[in-house]
């Protein structure tokens, strides 16, 4: 087990909340993998969740995501439900993953990388090099050493997810606040100076060149005296072919740091720098229309960026956000949408539910029950969202000759193939908001031993 304290941010921005977390614990379960739970999800129709929409636009939409909260069923189905992307938000922290020299742990990240891949989720790494959640050895090391611990943690924590990551945030919040333009104080840039950074990114391109990798900072959203440091860095990387491929905005909103007016001047000039431009921690506190308006603004300058490739709020829920006294997030406590959800699905193309209430999500998985040489009996779990549903339907596929000899806790019909099953409740199809039921089939294999599909989840 890990304990960790976390530490508020370091910043004396006044939107930077000093609030002290408790301490959380983090169990070093096992790989939900390893649980034989079979890659299978739908959801209801295409774009009627904030993640099938942003892919209809070519996008990801995201979360940050605590491996503590991977055991409450409400949480992981809207995670599952709404979300096509993923970032840990402590769990690959420096003090996470090394809190002594050179002694990994990776229990909590992998818990939660090991749930998306489950899903076919995208993978944010969050964050390799960065003053704040960094363990006292580090800060006490030498210069020479020092460098020698950063690239080695760089590369054993980047070789571990190797090819598993679809952005990594190599360095996090390097620059000061305020006017002076200058690099913000820390072990690494009081020791290494400037160069760190550029160290940074070389080491990363070595030890996993997959990923893509990306600057992150706050404060830099509009165009200001910060981002200009920031613009300025990443122009002369790109000039002397130091690796980078992105530039994460966390988009951290209240009403003393609202979204600027120019965030999609300022997304569209670093784009045009020849890298990509992540959203990656996007909350905005407030509720109501003023929030819900505040949200739809930072998607639609999103999609109007070309190389605005994804967004990723931070968190899924208002009660367990960093800022859970400011409401930031899409979804209240109880994992009902709010306005501002429906703010993000309309600016996003997408149409649904929303949080007045209509049609229902849900979410389907697969795992396999027993097996025999002939055949095999399978498990469909139906998961309602973040409202009650009264009824679902969901299809379950098998490959011929496979055929499904039985079937039982719900309603079948056959098309004229009789390989695609529609399934429906047995009477009864209520499920209040987060709850689940289960329906079993039998599949007598003929010879193969495929896993069958299942089809979008429609709730009603
Ligand atoms: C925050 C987490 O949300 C908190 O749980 C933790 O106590 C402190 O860090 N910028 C970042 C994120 O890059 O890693 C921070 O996450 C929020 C600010």
């Amino acid at each position: 087990m890990v304990t960790r304290t976390s530490i508020g941010p370091a910043s004396a921005s006044p939107r930077r909340h000093s609030r002290t977390h408790p301490a959380l614990v983090f169990g070093l379960t096992a790989l939900l993998a390893g649980a034989g739970v079979t890659a299978l999800s739908g959801t209801a129709d295409a774009a009627s969740t904030l993640g099938s929409a942003a892919a209809g636009k070519g996008r990801y939409f995201g979360t940050a995501v605590a491996a503590n909260h991977l055991g409450e069923t409400p949480y992981v189905s809207t995670l599952d439900t709404e979300f096509g992307s993923v970032t840990p938000e402590n769990e690959m922290k420096w003090d996470a993953v090394e809190s002594t020299r050179n002694s990994f742990t990776f229990g909590a990240a992998d818990q939660i990388v090991g749930h998306a891949q489950g899903k076919g989720m995208k993978i944010r790494g969050h964050t390799l090099v960065w003053h704040s959640q960094l363990p006292g050895w580090v800060s006490g090391l030498a210069a020479g050493d020092l460098r020698t611990a950063m690239n080695n943690h760089i590369t054993q924590v980047m070789q571990h997810y190797k090819g598993q990551i679809h952005s990594w945030d190599v360095v996090n919040e390097a620059f000061q606040d305020g006017s002076s333009g200058a690099r913000r104080s820390s072990p690494f840039q009081d020791k290494l100076g400037n160069g760190f950074i550029e160290e940074a990114f070389r080491t990363a391109r070595a030890a996993d060149p997959a990923a893509k990798l990306c600057y992150n900072d706050y404060n830099t959203d509009g165009v200001n005296a910060k981002s200009n440091a920031v613009y300025a860095m990443v122009k002369d990387f790109k000039a002397r072919g130091v690796p980078i491929d992105c530039v994460g905005f966390q988009s951290h909103f209240n009403s003393a740091s609202p979204v600027p007016g120019d965030y999609q001047t300022n997304l569209q000039r670093f784009a045009d720098l020849g890298v990509d431009v992540q959203i990656t921690e996007l909350d905005i506190e407030g509720s109501g229309t003023s929030q819900a308006t505040s949200y739809g603004n930072v998607v639609k300058a999103c999609l109007a960026v070309s190389r605005c490739t994804g967004i990723t709020v931070w968190g899924v829920t208002d009660k367990y956000s960093w800022r859970s006294s400011g409401t930031p997030l899409l979804f209240d406590g109880n994992y009902t949408k709010k306005p501002a959800y429906d703010a993000v699905l309309t600016a996003l193309g997408g149409s649904g539910s929303g949080s007045g209430g209509g049609t229902a999500a849900c979410s389907v998985s697969y795992s396999k029950a027993t097996e025999w040489s002939d055949r095999f009996n399978g498990t469909v779990t139906v998961t309602a969202g973040g409202s009650a549903i009264s009824g679902w339907s969901t299809t379950v596929t098998v490959t011929p000759p496979q055929k499904i000899s039985a079937t039982w806790n719900g309603t079948p019909t056959w098309d004229s193939g009789g390989n695609v099953m529609t399934m429906k409740p047995n009477g009864n199809g209520t499920l209040a908001a987060g709850a689940s039921t289960s329906f079993g089939f039998t599949v007598m294999k003929n010879g193969s031993g495929a896993a069958p599909t299942l089809g979008a989840c429609t709730a009603s």
